[in-house]
């Protein structure tokens, strides 16, 4: 009989090539450092720190002893739900969709993961801004395709031209992600930017992935508009992600979706067939609530965090030579250490803000997120999704550490 050497690596050459999320790791490090009894303070949640409101929980717990939910339901998500999904989305893209543009996903990151696997052929060419959200360029590497990154800068508030984008234009370049508000930066991308965007890609057939998963998270003057309704005729070539977790306070409840072409939606319906199936049916009787009983609640908490963005930013900005912007949306802040890079604080080498976020971690006990997670090493995420209390303590431990700086 012939004999094989079937004794290749145990893991395939795709997901070995996956990057952990930092984000995640970072909340787990600190979790773990607070159960041992230390006194961390984490700044490393990307989620609100508010329970998810009770008319949506109460929602969920009159499906759980609904017989209808206890079974299979649609691939692409319960009709009442995706209805609602269509027509929140016509309203905020002034355009109108219908049902079978929309797809119920499991969270805002399997929306992404659906989405770049039913665009993207090997080879293609993403152009992603920097800094970007970490789960982007594994979702894009995921669907064999290239994440190609733009840089940005903190002087432009970290907006993405179109002159940067036109830079890195190839002929292989089929999408373009946007997220406004942005994870980590807060940047709110205007009108007018978007627009140039908008116009930048129908001249180049590109596609527009636009992430508004903090849509309604935005301060002061600033506005979040959705780029179809700046951009009309981008609509047959526009993916929107969104979802509830953000909004409602529901990041534990996993429900996400895509709104976009038919073909497109169709093609995901059918990857999410084979793979997930229908998502939970609970959940989505409370997302569907969520989208419908009011935004009472999360005014509510809209107000906390503005609070606390300026408290963050302020206590930030007094740090020496740290600089940060002042968050336009979302819920965190991007505070620059180049300062502190090559420099030895309290004794210990800080080559990077890897080694900056250990030494912080280990010495003051609070954790943030390294810029490096986010393709923008010298920086930091930080974000403030938790009590002025805590947003104090944390920030003054670190502008303490910081002074002993050789
Ligand atoms: C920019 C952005 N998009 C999407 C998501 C995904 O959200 P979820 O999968 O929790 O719905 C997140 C979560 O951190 C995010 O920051």
């Amino acid at each position: 009989m012939a004999s094989f050497d079937n004794s290749g690596s145990r893991i395939s050459k795709l997901v070995s090539g996956i990057e952990p999320s930092p984000t995640l790791a970072v909340d787990a490090k600190g979790k773990a450092l607070k159960a041992k009894g230390e006194p961390v303070v984490s700044f490393g949640a990307g989620e609100p720190d508010f329970p998810t409101p009770d008319a949506i929980v109460e929602a969920a717990i009159e499906a759980a002893k609904n017989p209808k939910y206890h079974k299979y339901s649609p691939v692409a998500g319960l009709e009442e739900l995706r209805n609602a999904i269509a027509q929140k989305t016509s309203i905020t893209a002034g355009a109108d969709y219908n049902v079978s543009q929309t797809i119920v996903t499991n969270g805002g990151k399997h929306a992404l993961y659906n989405a770049c696997l039913t665009l993207l052929d090997p080879e293609d060419e993403v152009l992603l801004p920097a800094p970007y959200w970490s789960t982007y360029t594994e979702a894009i590497k995921l669907a064999n395709a290239k994440p190609v990154i733009v840089n940005t800068t903190e002087e432009s508030g970290f907006h993405v031209t179109v002159d940067e984008l036109q830079k890195h234009l190839t002929s292989k370049t089929k999408l373009i992600i946007i997220t406004s508000p942005n994870n980590p930066t807060g940047a709110v991308l205007s009108k007018e930017e978007l627009i140039q965007i908008g116009k930048f890609a129908l001249e180049n057939n590109l596609w527009v992935l636009t992430d508004e998963i903090y849509e309604h998270l935005v301060y002061d003057s600033h506005s979040q508009y959705s780029i179809v309704s700046l951009v009309p005729e981008i609509k047959d070539r526009c993916l929107i992600i969104n979802g509830v977790a953000k909004t409602y306070a529901m990041t534990g409840w996993r429900i996400g979706w895509i709104v976009g072409p038919k073909d497109v939606i169709s093609a995901a319906i059918n990857l999410q067939s084979q793979s997930t199936s229908n998502v939970n049916n609970i959940a989505q009787v409370a997302a569907y609530k969520a989208l419908t009983y009011g935004m009472e609640d999360f005014e509510k908490m809209k107000v906390v965090f503005e609070k606390r963005r300026k408290l963050i930013h302020g206590l930030l900005s007094d740090i020496n030579n740290v600089s940060c912007n002042l968050p336009e949306g979302a819920f965190y802040a991007y505070p620059s250490f180049k300062y502190y890079m090559g420099k030895s604080i309290a004794g210990v080498k800080v080559n990077d803000t890897l080694d900056l976020a250990d030494i912080i971690l280990e010495k003051a006990k609070v954790a943030f997120v390294p810029g490096e997670a986010f393709g923008t090493p010298g920086y930091g995420r930080f974000s403030y999704a938790l009590s002025e209390e805590d947003i104090t303590e944390g920030i003054t431990r670190i502008n303490k550490l910081l002074t002993e700086v050789e």
